[in-house]
């Protein structure tokens, strides 16, 4: 009997080989994290920030109680306020049980690029000093990306890792808390992430964890998202926060909306064209987007769902066309690099596709693969992780991918990427 088990389990073996590398790791569970300061109702928490134009930063930070005059106040030096800025509060209820805390927002510069400035942000008496660093005014600019975070021991050990290494912004494709309508959860994440929010801005985008409606009883989706989320959309021309653009010197960004409307002659749609437009690529060189459901992805996972084949689609002909370098996405909880294509055929003009929804949420990993490996698909892992993109000038970005497993920097993948403009025959 103990044989037949042993023969068993070493075909198992051999056969899992090949889908599996090695062992994978497991899921880990979900933290729990108190607020801090549970007796002071005016205490702030849940603090994160976001650039706003080119020299302007929005501090985000909730309170139980709602403050009398919520201010934030900062300056280059610790301890010295010479700047300060009122905020705008907001608050939300989900069903009938969920009261949001006071949602505060206040726009503070403008700010010396490259500059770290520290900051107090609440009411009257304020007591915990932050601080972040701006991006510098030249290149090189460092963006850490990892989408599909959740609240996991994963998700923490994701953080810890981005937090060692010097970025300037980070960047989330979309799947933030995982609170899936238990809205407390929303709480826990930002007070995860706080230590990192609060220190480096965080541009995001939504993802379909995001939407949390629920027919007859909540029926507007993305409320917690863009209460607590509030991203620069009006200073791009977008009128919705499910969708933007903002530039990092010489990188203009474009964050697009997997779930709400995608379609040509759509509100979304007719912003991307206008933005494509306004990009110059003398002032910014690189051009890249974001998206949540990927256009390409050769895992097993996610395979066919409309808000990738159908606004792929609609939008993958604008970007080519406008030479977008990179399309970073998550959903699928995997890494995944693909070549440059357009209309799934190599295409040297076309965007590179990277895969990035493996920030650590309790789903686990996506481990199965379509085999064989198609051409245009490069590197494939599903593990824990986050990407490191060093924009080194104008023409050369350096992509790192870098697992949790490893506790020192291992280029589980990496490779140098050039600006489409650096390609003459590519040029439009
Ligand atoms: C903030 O609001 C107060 C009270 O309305 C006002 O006196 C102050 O000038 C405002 N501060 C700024 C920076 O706008
Ligand atoms: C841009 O960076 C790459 C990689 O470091 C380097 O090889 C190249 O010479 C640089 N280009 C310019 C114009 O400095
Ligand atoms: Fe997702």
């Amino acid at each position: 009997m103990v044989k037949v088990w042993g023969l068993v389990a070493i075909l198992l073996f051999v056969f899992a080989g090949n889908v599996l590398s090695y062992d994978r790791p497991a899921t880990r569970k979900n933290i729990v994290i108190h607020p801090s300061n549970n007796d002071d109702p005016t205490f702030p928490e849940q603090v994160h920030i976001s650039l706003v134009g080119l020299d302007k930063m929005r501090i985000s930070w909730i309170t139980t109680k709602s403050l009398i005059m919520p201010t934030v106040v900062y300056g280059t030096e610790s301890g010295k306020y010479e700047g300060s800025a009122n905020a705008t509060t907001t608050s939300y209820h989900y069903l009938l049980i969920y009261q949001s805390g006071q949602i505060n927002d206040a726009v503070i510069g403008p700010l010396k690029p490259n500059t770290v400035y520290y900051y107090k942000c609440g009411g009257p008496d304020m007591t915990q000093e932050f601080s972040f660093k701006t991006p510098p005014p030249q290149f090189p600019i460092k963006f850490a990306v990892s989408g599909d975070l959740g609240t996991t021991e994963w998700t923490k050990s994701t953080l810890e890792h981005v937090s060692k290494w010097d970025h300037d912004v980070f960047i989330l494709p979309g799947d933030l808390s995982y609170a899936n309508t238990l809205q407390p959860v929303w709480d826990i994440f930002g007070r995860m992430v706080q230590p990192l929010a609060s220190q480096r801005p965080w541009m995001v985008t939504h993802g379909n964890h995001e939407v949390e409606n629920i027919p007859l009883f909540h029926s507007t989706p993305f409320t917690a998202y863009n209460s607590r989320w509030r991203m620069p959309y009006e200073e791009s021309g977008s009128t919705s926060n499910l969708y933007y653009s903002f530039n990092v010197f010489g990188v203009h960004i474009i964050m697009l909306g997997s779930y709400t409307d995608f379609e040509p002659g759509s509100d979304q749609y007719q912003w991307l064209e206008n933005d494509l437009k306004k990009v110059d690529r003398k002032t910014t060189p690189w051009l890249m987007a974001v998206v949540h459901a990927p256009w390409y992805n050769t895992n097993e996972a996610h395979q066919g769902e409309k808000e990738s084949v159908d606004m792929k689609k609609s939008m993958e002909t604008l970007l080519y066309k406008a030479r977008v370098d990179v399309v970073f996405a998550g959903h699928v909880h995997a890494y995944e690099r693909f070549n440059r294509v357009y209309q799934d055929k190599l295409d040297k003009c076309g965007p590179v596709y990277i895969n990035i929804g493996d920030g650590g949420n309790l789903e686990g990993l996506a481990t199965r693969y379509e085999n064989p490996s198609p051409e245009i698909s490069l590197f494939r892992e599903a593990n824990f992780g986050h990407g490191q993109l060093v924009v080194e000038n104008a023409t050369h970005a350096h992509w790192v991918f870098q697992r949790n497993d490893d506790d020192v920097l291992v280029q589980r993948d990496s490779v140098w990427l050039t600006s489409l403009l650096a390609d003459s025959s590519c040029r439009i």
